[in-house]
């Protein structure tokens, strides 16, 4: 595979359960060593697109290739190059984490020596080493995640997949996820999460790909997805209706409505106190006082919300 060519593409990927069209023709490029993240709805077809590029599903149509290997052509090299780790945790609770780490360094056929070597080294990093010698079963959620993990990464694929890696985390198992994520990109991985924490995505991903209806609905980067929103503004939230309609009435079309129905005016701001104060000292030389004030800027999960805000339907084939 040359440098330049992506970890990933895929092009014209469609997949049907039954009658029901889950992908309805998916294209994507993850740059090598990259943070990517796919992000959609429930039954959006996340886990579908994970397991079609981790070959243990078959696309109906359209082409995916991973770390230059096409999934439906060359499993087996497609399999060498990655690991997939999340929804379906291959955990053994009998075993103990560090029996497990070894086991899949055997199986990987790493050799005695070099899967205790490995294993012993992935049980420091991930904060397992005291809990090594327990079994699985005696696990925390969290301490599943970084076994989970830690046993994807026993054999270094230059691709790796992480389906919801932080989903049921406490925010300081979250954090330490984060960090090991960041940490694997930095050493030259790719790596393709799927999420339902936009903030996830947010802090982790180069690339931002978000689907819906079995399409590709929006991707760039957070930055990116954030502009295609209306920008920072301040809201201001009035108890007393009167006071509402004094204050529309002097800031004029500067001022809108997000919602007919809430006592609340939105106006644009650059963010600076300046220009907050100007306003309300705008206001306050009608006698207009608001009663709480917010400064707002777009978050993913506005993105998110405006581009999934109608529930997709099931789809039939023939339709
Ligand atoms: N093996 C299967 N047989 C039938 N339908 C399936 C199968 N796997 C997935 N589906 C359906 O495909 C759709 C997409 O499921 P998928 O698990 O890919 O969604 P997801 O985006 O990962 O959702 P979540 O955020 O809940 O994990 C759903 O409607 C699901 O019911
Ligand atoms: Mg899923």
């Amino acid at each position: 595979m040359h440098t330049a060519d992506p970890a990933i593409r895929v092009r014209g990927l469609t997949k049907s359960y039954g009658q029901v069209k889950v992908l309805r023709g998916i294209d994507l490029d993850v740059r090598r060593g990259t943070v990517f993240a796919l992000l959609g709805p429930n039954g959006a077809g996340k886990t579908t697109l994970v397991r079609i590029l981790s070959t243990l599903v078959h696309p109906e149509a359209g082409q995916a290739v991973v770390a230059g290997h096409d999934v439906v052509r060359a499993p087996h090299q497609v399999r060498a190059a990655i690991s997939l780790t999340g929804q379906n945790a291959a955990v053994d609770e009998l075993l103990t984490g560090v029996e497990n780490l070894r086991m899949i360094g055997r199986l990987r056929r790493l050799g005695r020596a070099e899967s205790r070597r490995r294993a012993s080294e992935l049980l420091a990093r991930f904060d397992l080493a005291e809990a090594a010698r327990r079994p699985v079963k005696t696990y925390s959620g969290g301490m599943r995640r970084r076994l989970d993990l830690a046993m994807s990464l026993v054999t270094r694929p230059p691709v790796i997949f992480l389906d919801e890696p932080t989903t049921g985390l406490d925010p300081r198992s979250r954090q330490d996820m984060w960090d090991l994520i960041k940490d694997l990109a930095d050493a030259g991985t790719t790596v393709f999460l799927t999420t339902q924490y936009l903030e996830e995505a947010d802090r982790l991903a180069h690339h931002i790909v978000m689907i819906n209806g079995g399409r590709v609905v929006a991707q760039g980067t957070a930055a990116q997805l954030k502009s295609t929103l209306a920008g920072e503004h301040v809201e201001l939230t009035f108890a007393d209706p009167v006071a509402l309609s004094a204050a529309a009435a002097h800031l004029g079309a500067e001022a809108t409505r997000p919602d007919p129905g809430a006592p609340v005016l939105r106006v644009p701001t650059d963010g600076s106190a300046a220009q907050v104060r100007r306003m309300l000292d705008r206001l306050a030389a009608v006698g207009v006082e608001a009663d709480a004030i917010a400064v707002k800027k777009p978050t993913l999960d506005d993105v998110f919300l405006s581009l999934t805000a109608r529930p997709a339907p099931a789809t039939e084939v023939n339709a």
